[in-house]
């Protein structure tokens, strides 16, 4: 393949012409896809709007690049192999041709109840093959899906299905995770009382008894029924959406991450082979859930494009046992494994008796993603799943970034624990300092920006391009601001500090602070809240919510107890604050902002160096916060 690196002078080279001469570099990687319509351009754009234009008018669908483009060569290779939650339920798997069979037939499905180019369709499901289905059928006729991790509650798919005025929801009737069975279209039953989605598939997992609206619901199977086979790809704009991805940021709501045709398919495509060094052959696996970008970008878009065989796993990694995840490896001869820093975290807490008795001998490549590893569990990955033989490649990027953006080549970069190491070719980072003076040369920390446009990057937030221009580009001017610290140390090796946002990293799932605050304030004996993360073993970090209440009539373990209820209905589980402290008061300055820095100290347990607290409308407050300390 022209476009893999195999050396590290061959990167250098590489990643040099790459900024020397971005055009001519990504028009030769593009080269090796099937376009309808060549480009006219390569690159239009600025960062003010931002306006960002990729191979300008070219015309190109992406499934025509992971199907007609594979099938004389590979049609008959495993595209994917799923492992359902239960070990002794059958594995299934779909060759290429299969599976362009299985997205042919739900494509028409989809063009038989209405759907069409444009349209905007909501994915809630299971880590089942029909979800993978499911949005490669949309991006077939060129609907816009949404993948909604299934764990979200039916108020924040409300509110995502509100957002982008979804057409369909797509689901099924259940979920089975670990030794639970979890209704999942009695959730969207309730998201869509308030709105007018004219129609929902469910897939049926679970069997379990289910609802069906009479003329908006319909089985998943019923509407297979007689479809053909064969469904001609939508010519698509390489600008065209492909597909909205709800994140969130430091203020407000969820925003709809918007990601685009053509250099999305190339940079995923090129990031998949160049960061895993996957040969013809070999058997992926990515934890991740597809409600997520990295399920996007590296289970179904990346790997299917790149031709290779990517493992979908329904389950959790402590179920039946703690050793699931190397069974699974055992099981399914996997080469290379790609999972999130807290799940190595979680795992590593049982010791290594799940991994003895585990053939692991097919691992090649290891890989994090989603925060900060730490070098323990860098140690660990290394040492007792690698036996000190596969290479970790610490992939660094976000939802808004749609692909890998600094991470080791497997195999070919050095490593260091808990860095992410060199940008990939075309990705052009900067380090600034708090008023956006660059950072040069190495040994030095900061901000991390990125100031040249690449393939995969965002385009707008859906329905709110002003939002996108707030969040990303008006920090400093000219650049993309990530929300990371980051340092380069004396060998240029990036490490990521974490996010110097209103952000945290709660085991590898991003949630704003004002997120869980406006949940924790629906309670009705709230008054006011403040949200900070702290450090957490196993998750990263964990949420720590500081709450003035009205106590009349409530003990206060009943209270916490009910807050922490309210966040789990109102976003899902996964928000749901770790620790919850009442106070009576929260440390403002004088012009009622919150001082979070403090608030943070406290959740820390640094309560000796809280820092100058005169500013304070009532430092005394603080005292009382340390006292009540939980
Ligand atoms: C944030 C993005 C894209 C992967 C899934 C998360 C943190 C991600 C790393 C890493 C240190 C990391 C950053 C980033 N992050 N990967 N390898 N090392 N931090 O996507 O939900 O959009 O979150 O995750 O803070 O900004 P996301």
């Amino acid at each position: 393949m022209s476009d893999r690196l195999h050396t590290l002078s061959g990167y250098l080279y590489e990643y040099q012409k790459s900024i020397a001469q971005p055009e001519e570099f990504w028009a030769r990687i593009a080269d090796s896809f099937h376009w309808r319509k060549r480009w006219d351009k390569v690159l239009k754009w600025n960062f003010e709007g931002p306006d960002v234009k990729w191979f300008v008018n070219a015309k190109l669908n992406i499934t025509e690049n992971i199907f007609e483009r594979h099938l004389y060569t590979i049609g008959d290779r495993p595209a994917i192999v799923w492992e359902p939650n239960e070990p002794g339920e059958a594995t299934r798997t779909l060759t290429y041709r299969e599976l362009f069979r299985e997205v042919c037939r739900f494509a028409n499905a989809l063009k038989s109840k209405g759907i069409q180019k444009g349209d905007r369709v909501i994915i809630y499901m299971p880590m089942v093959p029909e979800a993978a289905i499911a949005m490669l059928a949309c991006a077939r006729i060129g609907a816009i899906h949404s993948v909604v991790f299934a764990g979200f509650s039916s108020s924040s798919l409300a509110d995502r299905i509100i957002d982008c005025e979804a057409k369909a929801v797509l689901t099924s009737d259940g979920n089975f995770r670990g030794n639970k069975k979890i209704g999942i279209k009695s959730v969207v039953d309730e998201a869509l009382e308030k709105s007018s989605v004219e129609t929902v598939i469910v897939y049926r997992r679970t069997g379990q008894e289910t609802e069906m609206k009479s003329g908006r619901d319909f089985w998943w199977h019923q509407v297979l029924e007689g479809q053909s086979d064969v469904c001609p790809a939508e010519e698509m704009d390489s600008e065209d959406m492909l597909f909205i991805l709800y994140t969130s940021g430091s203020t407000g709501k969820p925003k709809g991450v918007v990601h685009t045709t053509g250099g999305y398919m190339v940079y995923t495509k090129y990031s998949f082979d160049n960061v895993f060094q996957y040969s013809a052959g070999d058997v992926y696996w990515c934890t991740a859930d597809i409600g997520w970008i990295t399920g996007h970008s590296y289970i179904v878009y990346g790997p299917l494009l790149a031709g290779a065989t990517t493992l979908m796993f329904e389950g959790v990694p402590t179920y039946p046992g703690p050793g699931r995840f190397w069974e699974v490896i055992e099981k399914h001869k996997v080469n290379i494994f790609y999972t999130a820093p807290t799940a190595i975290r979680a795992l590593q807490a049982f010791g290594t008796d799940p991994i003895q008795g585990c053939d692991l001998s097919s691992l090649k490549v290891l890989g994090s993603v989603g925060e900060p590893i730490n070098e323990e569990a860098w140690h660990w990955y290394h040492t007792h799943i690698g036996k000190g033989k596969c290479p970790i490649v610490d992939t660094w990027w976000q939802t808004e970034t749609g692909g890998i953006m600094v991470s080791p080549l497997a195999g070919i970069t050095p490593t260091k624990p808990a860095y992410a190491t060199l940008p990939l070719p075309g990705i052009q980072l900067c380090i600034v300092d708090a008023e956006g003076n660059e950072l040069t040369g190495n040994s030095v920390e900061g901000n991390l920006c990125i100031k040249f446009p690449w393939p995969s990057m965002i385009r707008t937030t859906y329905g709110d391009h002003e939002r996108c221009k707030q969040t990303y580009f008006s920090t400093y001017q000219n650049m993309y601001f990530t929300g990371d610290g980051v340092k380069r140390d004396h060998d240029g090796y990036y490490r990521i500090l974490g996010r110097v946002d209103d952000v945290i990293n709660v085991s590898g799932h991003r949630m704003g602070t004002a997120e869980v605050e406006n949940a924790i304030n629906e309670h009705p004996k709230v008054i006011e809240s403040a949200v900070v993360g702290y450090p957490h073993e196993v998750k990263g970090q964990g949420i720590y919510a500081f709450v003035i209440c009205d106590m009349t009539n409530r003990t206060e373990d009943n209270l916490i107890n009910e807050i922490k209820d309210m966040v789990s209905k109102i976003i899902g589980p996964i928000a749901k604050p770790d620790k919850i402290q009442i106070v009576p008061g929260l440390p403002k300055t004088r012009s009622g902002k919150i001082m979070r820095r403090i608030l943070r100290k406290v959740a820390e347990g640094q309560l000796d160096s809280m820092g100058d607290t005169s500013t304070l409308l009532d430092p005394d407050v603080v005292e009382k916060i340390v006292e009540g300390r939980k």
